[in-house]
């Protein structure tokens, strides 16, 4: 499902991410972490094609982002959903829109958009603020208002950043419990936190550790890393 191979990235002279290479299968869940500054937010954004490829290889839900035209970004988006660390949420916009807005770029019909979009609510118990605008709501409410966005088109590739940074313990684990309702249905996941109970909550997941741009542990073999 992902196959990454002497992923380099740098922002001018500073290398952000070095010689990175790894593989996940469908339906893997992959805990990403590593102190600030480690690039987890640069694999993800490469991932999602936000950042253009510079050196080395990806193919990510049958895209190869190489040979990729740009023109085709938006086929890649339809499979590979973000949870941005900053949200991006629209603002002046309620919840209700931002979540029902990637199905209204696909022409989702208007009965099913409303049937898709209540069900992720309430499983992310943002029913009750459906009409608030996202301005108005608190950080660890527009924080899942962004997972809902995500996770509303049903995507293959799932990426969330940081996506219970803002959240309290018992949030944060109802959350992951969304995360784990994806991936018993066969998403591929990949999750980038420092939170070591969430982490430990999943023992069958796999577990990379990058620091300085590199990857400096796994939980799994990877060809051509020495740990
Ligand atoms: N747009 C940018 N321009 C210049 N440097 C950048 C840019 N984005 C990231 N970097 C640098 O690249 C490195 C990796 O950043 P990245 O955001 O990927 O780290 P991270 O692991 O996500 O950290 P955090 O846990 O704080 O979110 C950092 O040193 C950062 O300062
Ligand atoms: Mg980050």
């Amino acid at each position: 499902m992902i196959n990454i191979k002497y992923l380099s990235h740098s922002f001018g002279r500073y290398w952000a991410l070095k010689n990175i290479s790894f593989s996940l299968d469908k339906g893997d869940f992959l805990f990403l972490t590593g102190p600030s500054g480690a690039g987890k937010t640069t694999l993800m954004r490469l991932l999602h094609g936000s950042l253009p490829l510079q050196r080395g290889m990806v193919s990510i839900a049958g895209f190869d982002l190489k040979s990729m035209p740009l023109r085709k970004l938006h086929l890649l988006r339809r499979q590979v959903s973000i949870v941005f660390q900053d949200f991006r949420i629209l603002p002046d916009r309620t919840v209700w829109d931002n979540v029902a807005l990637p199905l209204l770029v696909r022409g989702m019909v208007k009965s099913q958009i409303q049937k898709r979009v209540r069900a992720v609510l309430r499983s992310l118990r943002l029913d009750k603020k459906s009409w608030c605008l996202c301005r108005e709501i608190s950080g660890g409410e527009q924080q899942r208002v962004a997972v809902a966005r995500a996770v509303v088109v049903n995507p293959k590739v799932l990426l969330a950043d940081e996506p219970t940074g803002n959240l309290d313990r018992k949030l944060a684990l109802q959350l992951l419990e969304v995360f784990r309702q994806f991936h018993i249905h066969g998403t591929t996941i990949i999750f980038a936190t420092h939170n070591e109970e969430l982490i430990k909550s999943q023992p069958q997941a796999k577990i990379l550790c990058l620091k300085d741009g590199g990857i400096v542990d796994s939980n799994w073999p990877l060809e051509g890393v020495e740990i």
